[in-house]
């Protein structure tokens, strides 16, 4: 992928009038300053999608989305934000001068000659496979049919140390043994004279990346020996925690959620049972790159890891990695409809697509995963560990923020565990307004690991415990707040020499830290500035962000006096930090752990806040 320059990507934008665009997709009437029509992501009789051509963005009042022209591409085509700004630069004629370094040349070449002859080794194992009756038969036996073959692209490595080898030596083509050995697919004899076969007598799972390259393989053992699967090591073409096994066909489901699990034979059956929204992690922990990855083309994660306690380590890590990259996230226990069973591809041999189905629908929300867990710890059964889970739980429901989802968890809390709703309701209340739900947020953790007197009141359990968060109320406001300061920054020069370091000093967020760069360059580089060009820079940021600030685009007014504007956001947002910091240290005062002088120290810190925020609540 080469870099664009923000110059160019402006040129794109400028270029490709979103009214036209997105007149070749939806058909569009005329309405008022801009176009509505019936949104092309979801299903609607009358019409709630509508274009805005001055600003030069789009919305849908049905279903939230909304952005500007890049973003409509990114959804429409399913494509990255570089890809839709190349598919945009082509559809206008602009030559995109990508400045590569040879460097990068170097590499991008290494990595396209890998694919190739993946390619080639992929179509001799499926060729292969077609000739060995016993690993037909074992496909067969494991429920496995000629179209699924055909679909993933499954083979046969034949019981021989050179066939692969020998095929490619003999081959038209003829590659480089070194670039085979690059790719993984044959290994140096010790003594260096000659190479053998890395995969031998095992069926082979071809991995394609989502372009539809074959990035690496891995082969299964048709006996009980062991290593069960073989998979290629890591190669400049492959690197293991950055792909998801059937990404490249479950991207194209359509479907809002996706359910990862682990194994490529529980994906398959998955595949095989209509469930087209399955991706397989390949029994590597989830990593960041990965939820980024499924981000671009899903809103929910399913959780389907075998109950087996690896499985269950492997699901609360991933839940973490999950939530921060803002998916809603689930989790399957198949374990509750059928005991015995230990992964959705045994479940489905078992039982119905229906089945599968109802335990998918029955599946645990965050909330509820995470009390099941504690519960797993201090079992109520006993009075001194039922007061624990007492007091990890209502920390998890107290990190809910809507005031109906809260209703609705503390009914459901309140039932399951025979607790009073309202005995629960006023601690929730209690721990809400000391400020200390579990989601102390970063800043809070930023003060709490300087102080270092925090590290005895943070329990071992209770770090283990903290692992999702939803943003806070605070957290939203303020992430709105600097939202707009960037906006009203990016119309005023003034506004944003004078503010740029405060707001930077505040800002907390990654996307926003991101933008007020990127605003930075565009002032240093006199390229051009506004609320637009915000919206051209949020590239790869979450869609909960871009809806944000797509609306707050779509109902932009220019504020009188920007200096002003922006001296009142500011004012707001320094007397939130201040709050926080204060429910911060008065959960710290609390602790029975200080002695005096710790205890001295923080109520003159706590003095000092409320000294702050007095100053600003008069408005300096
Ligand atoms: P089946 O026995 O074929 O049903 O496999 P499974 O998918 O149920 O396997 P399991 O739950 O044991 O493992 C899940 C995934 O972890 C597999 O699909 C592999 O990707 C990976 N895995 C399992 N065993 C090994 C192994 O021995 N070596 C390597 N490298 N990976 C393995
Ligand atoms: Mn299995």
């Amino acid at each position: 992928m080469s870099l664009i320059s923000q110059q160019q990507i402006d040129e794109i934008i400028e270029r490709n009038d979103i009214g036209d665009v997105i007149g070749e997709y939806v058909r569009l009437e005329r309405k008022g300053s801009g176009y509505s029509g019936l949104c092309p992501f979801h299903n609607e009789k009358t019409p709630s999608f509508s274009v805005h051509e001055g600003k030069q963005i789009f919305k849908c009042f049905g279903c939230g989305k909304g952005g500007n022209v890049v973003n409509f591409i990114m959804l429409a085509e399913n494509l990255s934000y570089f890809e839709a700004l190349e598919f945009l630069a082509e559809r206008v004629g602009i030559v995109l001068d990508k400045s590569v370094s040879k460097e990068q040349e170097e590499k991008q070449k290494i990595k396209n000659d890998i694919y190739a002859v993946n390619k080639l080794a992929a179509r001799f194992f499926y060729e292969t496979l077609k000739k060995s009756p016993n690993a037909q038969k074992y496909l067969y036996d494991r429920g496995i049919r000629a179209e699924t073959v055909k679909q993933f692209g499954l083979g046969y490595a034949p019981d021989s140390f050179d066939a692969l080898y020998k095929y490619f030596a003999n081959n038209a083509i003829a590659p480089n043994p070194k670039l085979l050995e690059k790719a993984g697919l044959i290994t140096a004899k010790k003594d260096d004279r000659g190479y053998y076969d890395k995969f031998r007598n095992r069926v082979i799972f071809p991995i394609f990346d989502v372009q539809g390259n074959v990035i690496a393989f891995g082969g299964r053992v048709m006996d009980d020996s062991i290593p069960k699967y073989l998979n290629s090591p890591e190669t400049p073409a492959y690197s293991k925690g950055n792909n998801l096994y059937a990404l490249n066909v479950a991207k194209k489901s359509q479907s809002e959620r996706v359910i990862i699990v682990e194994g490529y034979m529980d994906c398959i059956a998955l595949h095989k049972a209509g469930i087209n929204w399955a991706v397989a992690s390949l029994g590597t922990a989830l990593t960041q790159a990965q939820a980024r990855l499924l981000k671009k083309y899903f809103n929910e994660v399913i959780i389907g890891y075998d109950a087996d306690s690896a499985g269950q380590k492997a699901t609360l890590r991933g839940l973490d990695i999950l939530a921060h990259a803002g998916f809603r996230v689930r989790v399957l226990s198949l374990a509750e409809v059928d005991a015995k069973v230990k992964d959705p591809d045994e479940f489905l041999r078992k039982h119905t697509v229906d089945d599968f189905n109802k335990a998918v629908e029955l599946s645990k929300s965050l909330v509820e995963y995470k009390i099941s867990k504690i519960a797993e710890k201090y079992p109520i059964t006993q009075l001194e560990s039922k007061a624990m889970f007492l007091k990890y739980s209502t920390k998890v429901l107290a990190s809910i923020t809507g005031e109906a989802e809260k209703d609705l968890y503390a009914d459901w809390f309140a039932k399951k565990y025979n607790i009073s709703k309202d005995a629960l309701l006023s601690e929730i209340e209690r721990l809400q307004s000391s400020g200390f739900s579990e989601d102390t947020d970063n800043r809070t953790r930023k003060i709490v690991r300087s102080a270092s007197i925090a590290s005895k009141n943070k329990s071992q359990s209770e770090e283990t415990h903290e692992q999702i968060r939803q943003k806070t109320p605070e957290e939203i406001k303020l992430d709105k707040h600097i939202k707009r300061l960037i906006l009203l920054m990016s119309e005023d020069k003034k506004a944003k020499e004078k503010y740029y370091g405060k707001v930077k000093e505040i800002n907390d967020s990654e996307v926003n830290g991101k933008l007020l760069e990127k605003l930075n360059e565009r002032y240093e580089q006199k390229l051009k500035t506004g609320v637009e060009t915000v919206l051209a820079d949020m590239t790869d940021a979450p869609e909960e962000d871009i809806r944000l600030l797509t609306d707050m685009i779509s109902k932009w007014m220019r504020p009188p006096d920007y200096i002003q504007a922006c001296e009142e956001i500011l004012n707001k947002c320094i007397i939130i930090d201040c709050e926080r910091r204060l429910a911060c240290i008065n959960e710290m005062i609390n602790d029975a752990n200080l002695n005096r002088e710790e205890r001295s120290a923080l109520v003159r810190e706590a003095a000092a806040i409320i000294k702050e925020r007095m100053k600003y609540k008069n408005g300096n």
